[in-house]
């Protein structure tokens, strides 16, 4: 095997140990290490849970330190500051190590900085190797610190010609159990749900996890209306009103999105209603579609889309994911834009 192939297998199994601590280090990264001696891998180790050791920390805890002449692979670039953890730039004994491979640096300005340092000690340092791979392992937290926003996932739920609710507004519902708990996962995993004020009024939804984790922070868009009494209410939840908002759609979505991420919300779960799902569409920031397709036809009601394009117009999408339940089906695209 030549020396970019075992590089490339080590960073590989870098990665692979990073998924261990998902979702356990969130919002933290996930991170992996791997120690090698040029003929065997002497140690490895990854981030467990969200305050914990380090990946690189976890990594060297277990190695032999007699040992000379070593390389480190790690999925993202070693903090160079003293959080909850030692900064872990200040543990990579140039002793010790005579070599360190980065996937990726760190695009948290907080954390970053280490690799000048590294180099300093004497240590070679090559960054970049699997960096898309290792990029996709963080998806949130790049958009996150990269695009000072959250990452929104848009999440809709509609009968095979398109519709997400009757004539009169009644949604309840589209699709199985089994796709509106899938659904419930991930409300789970993000840090907060946001719908517009027609599906809070028509629905007066829960918004929760249903106890399956976390429940994400609630965010209502809505002009003025007194909707006090609403289930949601009692959730304390982040209000936008005419206040926050203009009548441009798009700017206020860019508003929305500022403000939350300066209230350290990383991923953000749009559930719509159909003219707040598509003001995302229309603005063009979002970074995932969750589409659930039940085996329905209505024929009239409440499209998806509300708003003009045409055929030719290309949304970026990929599809990433398609899983049947029972008899729905659900799509995950993603957008080439990140
Ligand atoms: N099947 C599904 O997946 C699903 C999910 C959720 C809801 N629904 C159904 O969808 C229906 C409601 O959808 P809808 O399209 O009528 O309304 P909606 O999207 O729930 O709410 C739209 C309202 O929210 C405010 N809003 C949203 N985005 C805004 C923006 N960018 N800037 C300013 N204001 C914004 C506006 O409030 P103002 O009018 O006060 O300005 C707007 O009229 C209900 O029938 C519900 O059952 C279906």
């Amino acid at each position: 095997m030549n020396n970019l192939a075992l590089d490339k297998e080590l960073m590989f199994k870098a990665i692979e140990e990073a998924k261990r601590g998902i979702p356990h280090v969130y919002p933290n990264p996930a991170v992996g290490c791997v120690i090698h001696d040029g003929g065997k891998i002497l140690s490895t180790g990854y981030h467990k849970m969200f305050g914990g050791n380090h990946a690189e920390h976890d990594a060297l805890q277990k190695l032999d330190k007699s040992a000379r002449g070593l390389t480190m692979y790690v999925s993202l670039e070693p903090c160079a500051h003293v959080g909850k953890t030692v900064a872990c730039s200040d543990l990579i004994d140039p002793e010790i190590f005579k070599r360190i491979v980065i996937a990726e640096k760190d695009p948290n300005k907080k954390a970053s900085g280490s690799i000048e340092k590294i180099k300093r000690s004497g240590i070679e340092v090559e960054v970049g190797l699997l960096k898309e791979e290792a990029r996709a392992l963080n998806k949130r937290f790049y958009v996150f610190h990269e695009q000072k926003r959250p990452y929104v996932i848009l999440k809709y739920a509609s009968t095979l010609d398109g519709f997400v609710a009757e004539n009169d507004g009644y949604s309840k519902w589209i699709t199985n159990e089994k796709s509106r708990k899938e659904n419930h996962y991930t409300r789970s995993i993000c840090d907060a749900i946001l719908v517009g004020s027609n599906t809070a009024r028509l629905d007066n939804p829960n918004l929760g996890s249903h106890g399956l984790a976390k429940d994400p922070k609630i965010v209502v868009i809505n002009n003025d209306e007194d909707l006090s009494s609403l289930n949601l209410f009692k959730k304390e939840p982040i209000v936008y009103s005419s206040k926050d908002l203009t009548d441009n759609y798009e700017k206020n979505i860019s508003f929305i999105l500022n403000d939350l991420y300066k209230k350290n919300i990383q991923s953000l779960l749009v559930e719509g209603g159909a003219k707040t799902i598509s003001g995302f569409i229309n603005s063009g920031v979002f970074d995932e579609l969750h589409c659930y397709i039940a085996p329905k036809f209505l024929g009239e009601g409440l499209n998806i889309f509300q708003g003009k394009s045409s055929i030719k117009k290309n949304y970026g999408l990929k599809i990433v994911d398609a899983k049947i339940i029972g008899d729905d089906v659900k799509i995950i695209y993603t957008r080439n834009a990140n």
